[in-house]
């Protein structure tokens, strides 16, 4: 591990260096191995400043033509795969202006004029988080179709709503699949959101201060599609909440695709049967050939881990930052790079599961009877029709439940007689709202579970949803 010699120094800003750095050095420092992922937001960015610094007569509209060919020339090599990415040059940035250097000669000496890596880094990862959000709000939409279509055709499957996991209440199918929409919903908001906010444009911030040249910020903001330029240079170089705000949303969203996991985990066990995924998204075993595991569902929910920790990272990279651009900066790609592909596969994985999976009616509307799921519905019976104050109900429905349960009885096979031995005035109508059928329909208040409500939520999304698309 030799350290570097003087011609091997970096050609950057080797001027008033006399060796090379250490091969720790360069291994510690280069992050082209991550950031080369930048080079489409890179050249675009190295376009838009050269027409910029043409425009406003800081260089010569020859030289502009002439960086912006090489530049296309480079994307080319880079799109076919033929580009040699070299960690002595650190970095995207480097390595696309060291190339430039090859074909163009001199001339790509100019490109830098007025501009920094810290602003040139600052511009390519927000326009490469603000593209990653719009891929999340699209993947999340199509998330969101495919289970408003789930619910539309499940709106009166019976199942068990649960609360602590217990059997609590029976509510559809649909109504279950329709409030992981909401949240959805919600995320995808929240990266539109985020996108709103990252939306200025740092190129011209220079290394930290601005710069003497008269740039015309505007014209490069726009070019590059930001909605005005940054108004602080100290900002516009240190600030990475763009990237912590889209993690958070990420994670939020990492967690509400975790509880769902979760749910298709114990639906699919056998214990449950409410869910079958298709075999397109099973696994076997190795040894027992009965198994169909839901290996994509546990590793949405385990990719989780990664989203959480990625918002983490920069929280923690960036605490204590003083201002301006510090190195620890370039730390943030790599967590926000991971983050963002986990999720991106897990809403895909997620949205291929749900497509595909099939509900099995029966297993649920009888899971849905039991645990005396319908002993609200009594209660509620006993308030609206014998006018009972709700308290006294719950006290009578309590004394019902414990002989239901001693006679090893379900509600609605429990005989009248010992329902009137609690409460005379009890009559056979009773039965009516006893079954977990009933109790689902009857749940037809704003944002409940009945089927009726099911459908009319499930088409005002897909239509929604078709309208934004
Ligand atoms: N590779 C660096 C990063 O990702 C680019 C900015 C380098 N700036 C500097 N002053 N060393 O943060």
């Amino acid at each position: 591990m030799a350290d570097k010699t003087k011609d091997q120094e970096n050609q950057m800003w080797g001027g008033r260096f006399s060796r090379g750095p250490a091969a720790i050095m360069e291994e510690i420092n280069a992050s082209i191995d991550i950031d080369k992922r930048l080079w489409r937001e890179d050249i675009a960015g190295s376009k838009a400043h050269a027409a910029m610094l043409a425009g406003a007569g800081i260089i010569s509209t020859d030289d502009a033509k002439t960086i912006i060919a090489g530049l296309d020339q480079i994307a080319g090599e880079i799109e076919r795969g033929e580009f040699k990415f070299s960690a002595a040059l650190e970095d995207i940035h480097m390595n696309i202006e060291a190339r430039l250097k090859v074909i163009i000669g001199e001339t790509a000496g100019r490109l830098h004029t007025a501009r920094s890596r810290n602003d040139q880094v600052a511009t390519d990862f927000r326009l490469w988080v603000r593209g990653a959000c719009d891929e999340l709000e699209q993947a999340l939409k199509a998330l969101m179709r495919a289970l408003a279509k789930k619910a539309e055709t499940h709106a009166n499957f019976v199942m068990p709503g649960f609360t602590h996991l217990q059997i609590a209440q029976p509510i559809t199918f649909g109504h279950h699949l329709l409030a992981y929409v909401e949240m959805f919903a919600r995320d995808a908001s929240r990266f539109a959101d985020a996108q709103k906010r990252m939306n200025e444009c740092p190129l011209g911030a220079a290394a930290l201060a601005g710069t003497s040249f008269p740039i015309d910020r505007n014209a490069t903001a726009q070019a590059l599609g930001f909605d005005r330029p940054s108004a602080n240079s100290l900002d516009a170089v240190s600030s990475r909440d763009f990237a912590i705000e889209t993690l958070s949303a990420a994670a939020i969203t990492g967690i509400h695709l975790s509880r769902l996991a979760e749910e298709i985990v114990f639906w699919t066990s056998s214990q449950f049967g409410f869910v079958r995924l298709s075999d397109a998204y099973s696994t076997g075993s190795s040894i027992m050939p009965q198994k169909r595991n839901p290996d994509a569902a546990e590793l949405v929910r385990a990719k989780t881990g990664r989203i959480v920790a990625a918002l983490n990272n920069l929280l923690i990279v960036m605490k204590g930052l003083p201002l301006a651009y510090s190195k620890d900066m370039q730390e943030d790609k790599a967590a926000t790079f991971d983050a963002i592909d986990a999720l991106a596969l897990s809403l895909a994985a997620m949205t291929g599961m749900i497509s595909d999976l099939t509900a099995d009616h029966a297993r649920m509307l009888s899971a849905a009877g039991e645990g005396y799921s319908t002993a609200t519905d009594l209660a509620d019976w006993l308030v609206r029709v014998l006018n009972i104050p709700f308290r006294d109900a719950h006290h009578i429905t309590g004394a019902i439940v414990a002989i239901a349960e001693n006679k090893n009885l379900a509600l609605d096979e429990l005989p009248l007689a010992d329902m009137q031995r609690v409460e005379p005035r009890i009559t056979q109508d009773i039965f009516d709202v006893l079954s977990a059928t009933a109790s689902a329909a009857s749940r037809t208040s704003y944002g409940g579970a009945a089927p009726d409500n099911v459908k009319a939520q499930a088409s005002r999304w897909l239509k929604e949803l078709d309208r934004e698309i």
